[in-house]
């Protein structure tokens, strides 16, 4: 059974996403065994508490100092003795020593084709209004590991998703995750508890 941790930031359709695959049998042999916050008002902690998930929220601000969080980050992390860790629209930057403790068992979704409109300073809204003001026809979600770098990791998979005449940055992030995020994120998560990759 793999255990998984879910780091979240925002609304959660993302972890409802992953919830709702493992109860109807998308995702198999797969129990999350937590979900982590930075921030205390994010609906996703709503979702986890009515799945009967345990779900914990830890603010930097609750610290005086980044390495203070950082470290009750970890701690939590350790607590929930994940095999896997999914950042699901996850706002913190990770600490160096969190990747190096769970090499190669964080993966993170992006709102992108990665290479294209990935990196610094892409997340959330800014990468959709990035793609309409390049003109591109097509853009979609990457799921990848997560290494040192910024959305540089080993990807895992990938799902196009066409940008439509007269798409608004609003419209068009809802498509992606509506065709692909809530698509990909769940069969990465059931490809690795059965060893698929
Ligand atoms: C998604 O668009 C995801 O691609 C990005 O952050 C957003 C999270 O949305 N990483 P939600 O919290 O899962 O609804």
């Amino acid at each position: 059974m793999l255990r998984v941790a879910v780091c979240v930031s925002g609304g959660g359709t993302n972890l409802q996403a992953i919830i709702d695959a493992v109860q109807n049998g998308v995702i198999t042999n797969t129990e999350i065994v937590g979900v982590f916050s930075n921030n205390p008002n994010a609906y996703a902690l709503e979702r986890a508490k009515s799945a009967g998930i345990q779900a914990v929220s830890c603010s930097p601000k609750e610290y005086a100092t980044r390495d203070e969080f950082n470290k009750a980050f970890l701690n939590q992390m350790d607590a929930w003795n994940p095999d896997l860790i999914v950042l699901a629209g996850f706002l913190v930057i990770i600490p160096p020593a969190l990747i190096k403790k769970y090499e190669n068992k964080i993966i993170n979704i992006h709102p992108s084709l990665i290479p294209s409109f990935c990196g610094t300073g892409f997340y959330g809204l800014k990468v959709h209004e990035e793609a309409l003001k390049r003109g591109v026809k097509v853009t979609g979600a990457t799921v990848h590991f997560v290494d040192e770098g910024t959305d540089t990791g080993r990807i895992i998979n990938q799902k196009a998703v066409y940008i439509e005449e007269g798409d608004t940055p609003e419209v068009l992030q809802r498509r992606v995750m509506e065709q692909a995020e809530w698509v990909i994120l769940p069969k990465a998560i059931n490809d690795i508890a059965n060893h698929i990759i």
